[in-house]
């Protein structure tokens, strides 16, 4: 055959499949993604990626090496994207799905249908908030036995490090979670206590030497202050925002790195410090990964990393209205210096990852008041085109979208021989993403399950086509497939034997 005739062919089957918008339901044929953006971690080009019959990437081709393909009489499935960007799905590190014992507020089913129409194709779920937290292996297996029946993309686990659980880390471990995850600071969740700095010699102590990633959310307490005694001082107005800004000082998260950086050196395990608001926790964690680089580890970023998220990077202090608790996070959206630090970093690489910290809850828990409302964004829907929104803005590529949304957090999750890029080998996470639509984020167009988000009538850049995990279609058009397709990342064998 001659590579003409091929090219004939393939142009045949790609009209077959503009024709048939529906989902397919297992691969059966070899697929051809074709796009005239096909973005990795470092560039874009005109090509296509080629996927075997078991979802796995096959082959990268630019437009002219395509019409060398041969395929031996082989049925493939062309599936043309033309201008759409073809990118790596999004692994989104940082999700509270709250199920099971929270299911009012999230569940996998909601969260992972959210996560699909978002162009995530991996989510990491949090240990807590749900009911029981995973801070034991029985816990995550009741975790595991719930999500394996629910989720629509893929999903990993972290586990949690709380006082006493020390003896089941190494369970868990064995059962795939992908680290832990700690406070330094009370969780605002009753069976989810935070490590003391006393226990973190122990803690540190057990996990020296692994390959698991052991996570904080990283702010100390200050000192309590004294206003109980206070009789002629003014009351600071609990639904303004500055008031809850000022309870949850910069200093709060500085002394937290600080602290965590002083256990570096000690011992070789991967820290990674969850969503950082305060710019100036960047280079304390980059002195620290010096020094470890110098000692010669040779762990990915020196096994100290950090992310930021969305919502640090989209707002400022300063919009925040009264009352408008959906902005309540932990640590707090700081004003626009600090946002345009955080850029900063991005442009120059100096932060590891972006995460969306989806912590949602339901609407009756958010209310008016700054200083009671739970602490929380939900916005796992949206990260692609939120980060994409305001990437664009500042003139950074597609490319540096995937190095943040996929590739880095594929990293953390030592992930990165399965998810995160487009490479041969690795699953056929896929996602055509429309970068020159906009969309305006209302609730009818949201999956997750309480419609609140800070992000209410934005308007957004940047829009998910299509969704596949391991070459299977599980978004399009604004639907997400009927069935649950995804597949949990862990030792089956621990869990369900
Ligand atoms: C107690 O309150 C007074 C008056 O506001 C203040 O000057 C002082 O620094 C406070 N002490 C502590 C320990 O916070
Ligand atoms: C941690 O493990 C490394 C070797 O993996 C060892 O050199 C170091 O002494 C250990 N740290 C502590 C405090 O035991
Ligand atoms: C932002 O906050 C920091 C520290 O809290 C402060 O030093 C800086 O002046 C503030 N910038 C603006 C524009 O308010
Ligand atoms: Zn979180």
């Amino acid at each position: 055959m001659s590579a003409l005739y091929i090219y004939f062919l393939l142009t045949a089957l790609l009209v077959a499949e503009i024709s048939c918008r529906g989902f397919q339901v297992k691969n059966q044929a070899k697929q051809l993604f074709l796009s005239r953006r096909v973005v990795t971690d470092s560039g874009e080009f005109d090509g296509g990626v080629l996927v075997d019959e078991d979802g796995i990437i096959s082959g990268i081709y630019t437009r002219e090496t395509l019409k060398g393909l041969k395929f031996d009489g082989a049925t493939v499935q062309v599936i043309d994207g033309g201008d759409w960007a073809l990118m790596a799905g999004v692994v989104d590190s940082h999700v509270h799905v709250n199920e099971p014992g929270r299911t009012s507020w999230e569940g996998y089913v909601t969260a992972t249908r959210a996560a699909a129409a978002g162009g995530i194709t991996t989510l990491v779920d949090m240990p807590l908030n749900s009911f029981p937290p995973t801070t034991t292996l029985e816990n995550l297996k009741i975790k595991a036995a719930v999500a394996r029946e629910e989720v629509y993309i893929d999903v990993a686990f972290w586990g949690g490090m709380i006082p006493g659980n020390e003896i089941e880390l190494q369970n868990m471990i064995e059962a795939g979670v992908i680290g832990f995850k700690g406070y330094l600071i009370d969780s605002g969740i009753t069976e989810f206590p935070n490590v003391e700095k006393d226990e973190l010699d122990n803690i540190f102590s057990i996990l020296n030497g692994s390959d698991v990633t052991m996570a904080f959310h990283t702010e100390l307490p200050i000192s309590a202050g004294n206003d109980t005694q206070c009789e002629n001082c003014e009351v600071p107005d609990p639904n303004l925002y500055s008031t809850y800004l000022a309870s949850h000082p910069p200093e709060m998260e500085l002394n937290a790195a600080s602290l965590l950086a002083s256990y570096i050196p000690k011992y070789d395990v991967h820290v990674h410090v969850v969503h950082v608001s305060a710019a100036g926790v960047i280079p304390i964690l980059e002195a620290a990964r010096e020094e470890r680089i110098k000692a010669g580890s040779k762990r990915w970023r020196g096994g100290v990393t950090a992310e930021t998220c969305h919502h640090y990077l989209t707002f400022s202090s300063e919009q925040i209205p009264p009352g408008h608790t959906e902005f309540k996070c932990s640590p707090p959206i700081r004003n626009i210096s600090n946002k345009l630090q955080l850029w900063e970093y991005i442009k120059e690489r100096r932060i590891d990852l972006i995460a969306s910290d989806h912590s949602p809850s339901v609407a009756t828990m958010k209310g008016p008041n700054f200083m009671s409302a739970w602490g929380g964004i939900a916005s796992v829907q949206f990260g692609l085109s939120l980060f994409w929104t305001e990437a664009k803005a500042r003139g950074l590529s597609l490319s540096t979208v995937s190095h943040y949304l996929s590739a880095g957090p594929a990293h953390l999750c030592g992930l990165q021989n399965r998810k995160g890029t487009i490479q041969p080998g690795l699953d056929a996470d896929l996602v055509f993403f429309d970068p020159e639509a906009s969309f305006v984020v209302t609730p009818e167009i949201i999956f997750y399950k309480n419609k609140l988000s800070p992000y209410m009538y934005r308007v957004l850049t940047g829009k998910v086509m299509k969704t596949y995990v391991r070459g299977q279609l599980v978004y399009t058009d604004g639907a997400v497939y009927e069935k649950p397709q995804g597949q949990l990342l862990i030792n089956d064998k621990v869990l369900f034997n």
